[in-house]
């Protein structure tokens, strides 16, 4: 079991690298199995949920080299299975896309239900619809989603999609590259990543069209053929360095982004007083003067992106007058409120909206990560804490972010990973 150790109090100053998107690279990746020939995969971040996918891609028959720390090959040539074991693809969110993936290819796919952060319901009636009105059939049975085209190849289609969902879009997109004839989305999600999965398809020779717009056009190929391909930087990520400097004061340069996918957030943090430089692929975020308090909604990209309302809010719990933040995408992803309680934080959430009362400092304490980004936000609040805080359940920030503590050090944070036995059956039952 890890936990993180943190002395709270110490601005950050210096550069931070920021990896590649990991919502990008867990779609990419399985969108390789749809390339008859290799794909080069270049800036992957070396994140749990990564490891995840490739090893899933390899139980199927994928050949996965490694070139260096952030590249691979991947090979599709010869899968032997559509059917993914149902212990790996039950523990990541993303293994929905090996659905479309291995139904625009072979035709048939078996999938575990995904599993992933838990933060209400997660429905995916609208990924269903999608394959549905390709021509698919799709059931649920013993766990498991199982997906067939009827003859082996699916039908384009008018697909029109009732919630602005990312994974849908994907999902369809990627099920719908060798489709016979045109595909529509309409009302499709326009994040950054979608942007990226058809870069990658049509690099590999798929003709995708509007991608980043509510419409996307989609000519059915006979093939994907390999190629190279750069996974863009992870938005949330660089957001998050961000929030923390917010949090903490101090001065750093966020390297390797695309200022463009940044605008959300750095809108919202000048609104709290951070003072934000754009360069052509850096953002030199300082914060010296006090915190102003904002009101924030999540919505779909470009709104403010739900993936920052944990780090935001712990930003805000030290700004000065009362905040309103808003989540419009999830219904429950407020469960880490009660964590930066315990740090001396003034929150009340009613429904989708917490009302943040800024306080003069939050103080250490033993925390919990209850989610990624509710982890990454419980990192924040200990960053910027007076004292020391123990943040367990670290796993789930590792699913997401590379190298975060090595990256906080470079700043200058004060955090540590320590390794702790595990709890036995027996404490666990005291304890109870
Ligand atoms: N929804 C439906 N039906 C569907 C699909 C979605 O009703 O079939 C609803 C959801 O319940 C939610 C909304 O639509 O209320 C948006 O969900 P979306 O499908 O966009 O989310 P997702 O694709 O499952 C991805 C990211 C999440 C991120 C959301 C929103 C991945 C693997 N996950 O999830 O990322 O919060 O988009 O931007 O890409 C994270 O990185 O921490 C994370 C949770």
């Amino acid at each position: 079991m890890t936990k993180y150790i943190v002395q709270g109090g110490k601005p950050l100053f210096g550069e931070v690298e920021i990896s590649g998107a990991k919502n990008a690279a867990v779609a990419i990746i399985p969108a390789a199995l749809l390339v008859d020939g290799v794909c080069r995969i270049e800036n992957i971040p070396q994140i749990s949920d990564v490891t995840l996918c490739l090893r899933i891609l390899e139980e199927l028959g994928a050949n996965i080299r490694p070139v260096n720390r952030h590249t691979v090959e991947i090979d599709c040539r010869h899968i032997h299975s559509t059917r993914t074991s149902y212990e790996l693809a039950r523990r990541i969110r993303a293994s929905y896309y090996l659905i479309g993936a291995l139904l625009g290819r072979f035709g048939q796919a078996e999938v575990a239900m995904p599993g992933g952060c838990n933060f209400g319901v997660r429905p995916i009636d609208q990924h269903v619809k999608g394959f549905a009105t390709l021509g698919a059939k799709v059931v649920v049975e013993g766990g498991f989603i199982r997906a067939s085209a009827e003859g082996r190849r699916l039908r384009g289609a008018n697909i029109y999609l009732d919630v602005v969902s990312v994974g849908a879009t994907m999902n369809i997109m990627m099920a719908a590259v060798m489709a016979e004839g045109n595909t529509v989305i309409e009302n499709a999600a326009k994040e950054p990543h979608i942007v990226d999965l058809a870069n990658f398809l049509n690099s590999m020779g798929a003709n995708i069209r509007g991608a980043g717009t509510d419409t996307i056009k989609i000519r059915g190929v006979d093939s994907l053929s390999g190629g190279s391909y750069a996974i863009i930087p992870d938005q949330i990520e660089a957001g998050t360095y961000m929030a923390a400097v917010a949090a903490t004061g101090g001065q750093v340069l966020v390297k390797n982004i695309i200022p463009k996918h940044m605008d959300c957030i750095t809108a919202k943090l000048q609104e709290c007083g951070v003072e934000v430089e754009e360069h052509e692929d850096t953002l030199l975020v300082r914060r010296t003067g006090k915190l102003r308090r904002a009101n924030v909604k999540t919505l779909p990209y470009p709104g403010f992106p739900t993936d920052m309302q944990p780090q935001i809010t712990a930003v805000l719990c030290l700004a000065e007058g009362t905040s309103l933040v808003t989540e419009s995408v999830w219904s429950n992803r407020y469960q880490y409120v009660d964590e930066l309680k315990r740090m001396g934080a003034n929150i009340q959430v009613d429904d989708k909206t917490a009302v943040v009362e800024g306080v003069d400092h939050l103080t250490g304490a033993p925390i919990q990560a209850c989610d990624l980004r509710a982890g990454a936000a419980m990192v924040i609040a200990a960053l910027a804490a007076q004292g020391c805080s123990e943040i367990s359940r670290v796993q789930y920030i590792e699913r997401g972010y590379e190298d975060i503590v090595d990256k906080l050090r470079a700043l200058g944070a004060d955090i540590r990973s320590v390794e702790e036995p595990e709890e036995t059956d027996e404490l666990k039952a005291q304890i109870s």
